[in-house]
């Protein structure tokens, strides 16, 4: 596999290497200090990022390479430059392509006009980086038998929601979301999607719209922002009150499992989707989680270009 283009794309044979290597760079930053030396990876996004941003350039840096960071309207893509020219120009110079934008449809353009391996850093449909690090750091806490577990998403149904469905079905886990119904619920053929993976990993996937019962001895509870970036403004005051019964606050966290655990992707908005009190409580892992979206998107780019990245057949 060339690219990282959709979570779906991962084996759980990829997922296990790339895991393994993470952990591994979790402890030793510079294990692979030479592997992109005199090389260059570009990151492009059109959209903001804290965590990302920093996560591959520190990534790129401790491999040895150097990253070229690219801001949306700098290229001249902007100007008419068609997705194909770009990305066979990039390809010429960089060793990867990490990309940030709102289509799927551009990234997946992207990595089919490019050489060089080009990698999801989030669109509006999925964000397969972040779960990654989200499932290194369920990992960290849970080990790997996750047998008798349930991993409830919380929220809007948005790309991590998605993401989360889908990475949680190549696991074998059994991973749920509860959103509102209608408009803000996941996608139907991404729930579709998972529902077949899960037929041939013995997950479970369950969609639920009661975020009682989606909590219920969960040991995860997961959430994200409620508006996403480019999200219309109109849709804020409406969206804040249907998502209102969603919000990870102490209620819902005394309904899981004793050894239930805080994620959240970050950014985070205090008081809406999570209180503070849980947020920068005893159960939140959410400071991990952000560590190792450099150590995964490290191992990725380890992997990837190596070639040793087979994905889902
Ligand atoms: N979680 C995440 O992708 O964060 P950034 O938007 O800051 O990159
Ligand atoms: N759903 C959010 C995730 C941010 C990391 C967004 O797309 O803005």
């Amino acid at each position: 596999m060339k690219d990282l283009l959709r979570t779906a794309d991962l084996s759980r044979d990829d997922v296990e290497l790339l895991l393994a290597t993470a952990a591994d760079f979790a402890v030793n930053p510079l294990k692979a200090s030479s592997a992109l030396a005199h090389r260059t990876v570009a990151i492009y996004m059109t959209k903001p990022s804290t965590r990302t941003r920093l996560a591959s350039e520190t990534a790129v840096a401790h491999l040895g390479g150097t990253p070229i960071f690219i801001r949306g309207d700098d290229l001249q893509l902007g100007r008419g430059e068609t997705i194909a020219d770009t990305a066979k120009i990039i390809s010429g110079f960089a060793s990867a392509l990490i990309v940030r934008t709102f289509a799927q449809s551009d990234v997946d353009e992207l990595g089919s006009a490019g050489s060089i391996p080009v990698i999801n850093a989030l669109t509006d449909d999925d964000h397969p980086t972040q779960l990654l690090a989200d499932w290194l750091t369920i990992r960290e806490n849970f080990g790997s038998d996750i047998s008798g577990r349930k991993f409830t998403y919380l929220g809007d149904g948005n790309n991590m929601s998605h993401a989360w469905l889908i990475m949680g079905a190549i696991m074998g886990a059994h991973v749920v979301t509860a959103t509102p119904e209608g408009k803000w619920a996941p996608d139907a053929g991404v729930i579709a999607q998972a529902r077949a993976i899960a037929a041939t990993t013995g997950a479970t996937i369950e969609i639920l719209h009661d975020p009682r019962e989606a909590a219920r001895e969960a040991s995860v509870l997961y959430t994200d922002v409620w508006m996403s970036m480019g999200d219309p403004e109109s849709e804020r005051a409406e969206k804040t009150r249907v998502l209102a019964p969603f919000s990870v606050d102490q209620d819902l966290m005394s309904l899981t499992a004793k050894d239930a655990i805080f994620m959240h992707c970050l950014p985070a908005h205090r008081g809406e989707e999570v209180s503070a009190e849980i947020i920068d409580g005893p159960r939140s892992v959410v400071w991990r989680e952000a560590l190792h979206r450099r150590t995964t998107i490290q191992a990725l780019l380890f992997h990837l270009t190596r070639g040793e990245i087979h994905g889902r057949q």
